[in-house]
């Protein structure tokens, strides 16, 4: 072969670099890279009512369950409202890494926003509808300490509640207790329902590599851009958080502990099944509206050993607003999240569970990578 033969091949192999590069400048990176990215969304993805709760998705029902957010009588001792722990100022969680109400609790407060495309509610999934999740914190002694007899005598003996309940069910209270705290509780989970989150940077940049349009695509931050490369590949974090609302919405274990204080310890979603099954409010029972639709999953949901210390995997839209993190809140900012899947200690994943979470070392300027990127699923609006 001539040198000039020799030169022209190494001309063209730097061009095809070239252009690869400037491929994934522009965030059109290999395909299978992008297919990842793309199921990331589209959003908001659409939703639909809760079949189990015939408030879902009505206005009238939702400015009932607003007022009975917002309202501290529903507590014993008159002192603690859901939005005590959910502040709307907060991005409805309460700042703190665990909650207390009547008293101190063990869990952290997640955000309400988008809550209502859940399939399980809470940490350990003890709820499996969203107004059942509603009743859950109104009777927990530690949280509010209060009682269905109270609270259906609240909605009943206060004029503006009693008023709001008749305009939206078209009816006087009950004089039922139980049935009338669970149209309370269906109301609660209708004004919850309005809680979405809107569109933000990441969502841009997805619809734009999805379009074809170059402007959107280059319009997001690099650094963002290279933390989305590592969420879906070498960080393997898509895995859990999948889809639009990043989650699979099931439980899982990244090693961050089970151990509450005092040696005692937190069993997550295996205790959470068994509540859910003893609970008179599950989908299996009487008070659910269009007979037991959607029941399935909780019919066939058995505890298991293997459950114990599981937790929800948490959706990452607005994740920076919602700091501490974790079941338990013991990490305080998104570095310290990124730190912990960078040097997670495997002794302490789960034995006899598919690894998927593995120490990924990454140097410092990956960290802050995957933590732009995180960023960068803040939606606009506040
Ligand atoms: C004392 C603080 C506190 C109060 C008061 C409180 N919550 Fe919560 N909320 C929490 C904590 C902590 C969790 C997580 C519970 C768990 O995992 O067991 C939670 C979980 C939830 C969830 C499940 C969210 C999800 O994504 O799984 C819903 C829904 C909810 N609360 C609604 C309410 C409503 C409605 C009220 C008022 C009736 C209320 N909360 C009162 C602290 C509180
Ligand atoms: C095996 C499934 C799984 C994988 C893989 C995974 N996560 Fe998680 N993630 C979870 C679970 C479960 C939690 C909650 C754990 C707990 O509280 O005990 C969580 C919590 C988080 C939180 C805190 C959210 C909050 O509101 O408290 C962030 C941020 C996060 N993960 C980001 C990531 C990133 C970035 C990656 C990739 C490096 C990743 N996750 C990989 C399952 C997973």
């Amino acid at each position: 072969m001539t040198g000039r033969a020799l030169a022209r091949i190494a001309a063209a192999v730097v061009a095809v670099l070239l252009s690869a590069g400037a491929a994934a400048d522009a965030g059109a990176a290999d395909p299978a890279e992008t297919a990842r990215i793309l199921r990331h969304g589209p959003w908001p993805m659409p939703w639909r009512p809760d079949p189990g709760n015939r408030l879902s998705g009505d206005a009238a029902a939702a400015a009932l369950g607003r007022a009975l957010f917002a309202d501290p009588r529903l507590s014993a001792d008159g002192s603690v409202a859901c939005a005590t722990c959910h502040r709307p100022d907060l991005h409805w969680t309460d700042g703190r890494p665990r909650s207390a109400g009547l008293a101190a609790g063990d869990r952290n407060a997640p955000s309400l926003v988008d809550v209502r495309r859940w399939r399980w509610f809470g940490w350990d999934g003890a709820s499996d509808s969203l107004w059942a999740a509603s009743l859950r914190p109104v009777l927990d002694p530690r949280e509010m300490g209060g009682s269905i007899a109270a609270l259906a005598g609240l909605v009943r003996g206060d004029p503006v509640l009693a008023g709001l309940y008749r305009q939206a069910l078209g009816r006087a209270p009950l004089a039922d207790d139980t049935a009338l705290a669970v149209d309370a509780a269906k109301a609660l989970a209708a004004f919850q329902e309005t809680l979405a989150s809107g569109r933000s940077p990441f969502d841009r940049f997805r619809d734009g590599l999805a379009a074809g349009d170059a402007d959107a695509v280059s319009a997001y931050p690099a650094d963002a851009r290279r933390g989305l490369a590592l969420f879906v590949g070498r960080g393997n974090c898509s895995v859990c958080h999948l889809g639009p609302a990043f989650t699979s919405g099931e439980f899982e274990d990244v090693g961050v502990g089970y151990f509450l204080e005092r040696g005692r310890v937190d069993p997550g979603r295996a205790d959470g099944i068994a509540r859910l099954k003893a609970s008179p409010f599950n989908r299996l029972g009487p008070w659910g509206d269009g007979g037991g639709a959607d029941a399935a999953a909780t019919r066939h949901v058995a505890s298991q050993p293997r459950d114990f210390g599981l937790f929800k995997v948490p959706s990452l839209r607005n994740v920076a607003r919602t700091a501490p993190y974790m079941h338990h809140g013991r990490l305080a900012t998104l570095e310290a999240v990124v730190r912990h899947y960078s040097e997670v200690d495997e002794e302490r994943l789960h034995p006899g569970r598919a690894r998927l979470v593995r120490p990924l070392r990454l140097s410092e300027g990956e960290a802050a990578d995957l933590v732009a990127f995180l960023r960068s699923l803040t939606s606009d609006e506040r």
